[in-house]
């Protein structure tokens, strides 16, 4: 208690100070609830898991907006209790994806840059009650957030009222690491002043009064974070791939020679490129992404980076302790940001950011698929994907060529979902290669991908599909044969393997006797 009391600096509000069951007996059916919380950082966990309890005995449901995805004390202890009506913009939950996909919840997939925007505007109605994760409460009332910024400064701003989860488990010292800027809406907005990624611009909290806070809920638990694979076979061809492609760019004096700033997904290939650069002879790089990991620690420890600037700080559970027990030196290197900031258009632009995404598929135009399995079910959501492949100075995107033990070719004709047309995929590299696509016509592209890119097992079934739907079209711009394209993805949904239903050659007629 006596450490609540020290982070709660704000005297006046120690009245508020209640039991997570307290909380959550405040929340009503159908209300908006907008939380902190982006990847498995940042989110409350004590009032969720509270919130869970009643809606199991009680059932009911209310909407869910936060930065991003969450974790288990958020996300799926809701799900499993059906406790979700909407849910936007991102969430990486396999019992949430499940209640997704089986029409229990209405998940609404939106450009991560956009959410904030979008919930002040009022397109969804307005947020009923903000629930944010902090380290601290200042004299003033303001809130000092703790491993994500993500949506919360916004949704604190615009929400009828505030409840705050002060979570005792976040170094007291991790005050300083943010920067919070909420910019101005339409048609009052002013340009993001962010020239360089470290650039600070805003205040070290989210401005709030202690009249807007409702509650405050003691917390202890840690982010629950997600281990990392040590990279395997294919995620570090890949970042091999990766770095001789930037020194021939380099070479070519088509990049600079630290690079330009990098902006890297989330999960196991993107953690493996990055420790590539541990292994590279670079130096002086900078990254401006939207989710810090481990990696990122490495090349800060080894003198290569210089500065990460991000909306969360999502590593694993040894990243996290690693980062909580040196976090005076790590502050100096880390700056995180709402999410509309880090992943601003105008400032991924401006700064002329590398992008590293990972698809589930890529066609052989280089359209690519990052959120529906099969085209028809949601795995995670577009995520800041799309805000970075669209305004980065050159978009890459890394898929294995096959997935399910070489059952599935990653390269298809045509994606059965696009999140990324082929104008927002400049690179395309798995294990077998790298395609660079720019400056290329469809067709082009086609034979670059399939000779570079697909899996040697799947490559002559691919050429065979470009050829013949080249030759079909009369070499039109694009050439398909739809209806073969897609019915490549209904077989792989019947059969489980995925292959093209090729016409086959005629049977030599017996010649005719005399
Ligand atoms: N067909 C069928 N299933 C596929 C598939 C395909 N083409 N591609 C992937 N899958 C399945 C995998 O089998 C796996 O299933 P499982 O969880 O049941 O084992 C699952 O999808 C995830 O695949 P995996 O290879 O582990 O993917 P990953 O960790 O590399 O993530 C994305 C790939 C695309 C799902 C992930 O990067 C993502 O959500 N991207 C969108 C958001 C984003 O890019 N955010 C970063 C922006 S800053």
């Amino acid at each position: 208690m006596a450490d609540i009391l020290d982070r709660v600096r704000c005297k006046a509000l120690h009245s508020k100070i209640v039991s997570a069951e307290e909380a959550a007996a405040f929340f009503q059916p159908n209300m908006n609830v907008a939380c902190s919380g982006f990847t498995s950082s940042g989110y409350p966990k004590s009032t969720p898991l509270a919130l869970a309890a009643r809606m199991e005995k009680n059932p009911f449901k209310v909407n869910i907006w936060t930065g991003a995805s969450t974790g288990p004390e958020f996300d799926s202890a809701l799900a499993k209790v059906n406790g979700i009506g909407h849910r936007m913009p991102f969430q990486t939950s396999r019992e949430l994806r499940d209640r997704i996909n089986h029409g229990d919840v209405d998940f609404i997939d939106i450009h991560l840059s956009e959410m904030a925007q979008q919930a002040r505007s009022g397109f969804f109605g307005r947020e009923d009650v903000a629930l944010i994760e902090a380290s601290a409460i200042t004299e003033e009332g303001n809130i000092i957030p703790t491993t994500s910024v993500g949506n919360a400064a916004s949704y604190v701003q615009h929400a009828k009222t505030v409840i705050v989860e002060i979570n005792t488990a976040v170094p007291a010292e991790i005050e300083g690491l943010h920067d919070v800027y909420v910019p101005l809406d339409p048609p009052n907005r002013l340009p993001i002043p962010i020239i360089r990624p470290g650039d600070r611009i805003g205040t070290s909290f989210i401005p709030c009064t202690p009249d807007k806070i409702q509650f405050i809920v003691p917390s202890d638990n840690a982010d629950t974070t997600r281990e990392l694979r040590a990279p395997d076979a294919l995620s570090q061809r890949m970042s091999e791939l990766t770095l001789s492609f930037f020194r021939a760019e380099i070479a070519a004096g088509r990049m600079p020679e630290h690079l330009l700033p990098l902006q890297c997904g989330v999960g196991n290939v993107a953690n493996a490129v990055i420790a590539g650069f541990n292994e590279a002879d670079v130096s002086h790089l900078t990254v401006y992404t939207e989710v810090i990991q481990d990696g990122m620690l490495d090349l800060i420890d080894s003198g290569r980076l210089q500065i990460a600037s991000g909306t969360a700080f999502s590593p694993s559970p040894d990243g996290l302790q690693r980062f909580f027990k040196d976090i005076a030196k790590y502050k100096k290197h880390i700056v995180l940001r709402p999410a509309e900031i880090a992943n601003a258009a105008e400032v991924i632009r401006r700064l002329g950011v590398i992008a590293m995404n990972t698809a589930i598929e890529a066609d052989i135009y280089g359209s690519v698929n990052s959120t529906h399995i099969r085209g028809t079910h949601m795995m995670n959501g577009i995520g800041g994907s799309g805000d970075f492949a669209r305004n980065a100075s050159l978009s890459i995107f890394y898929t294995p060529s096959t997935r399910q033990d070489g059952r599935i070719s990653c390269i298809v004709p045509f994606a059965s979902h696009v999140d990324h047309p082929a104008q927002d995929v400049d690179i395309l590299i798995t294990e077998q290669g790298v395609a660079d696509l720019r400056g290329k016509s469809p067709r082009e592209r086609a034979r670059t991908i399939i000779e570079r890119c697909a899996h040697p097992d799947f490559r002559p079934m691919l050429m065979d599909y470009f050829e013949r739907a080249d030759e079909a079209t009369h070499h039109a711009q694009t050439p398909h044969i739809l209806s073969e394209a897609f019915a490549m993805h209904e077989r792989y949904e019947k059969t489980g393997t995925m292959q093209l239903d090729t016409p086959q050659p005629a049977e030599p007629s017996e010649p005719e006797k005399e």
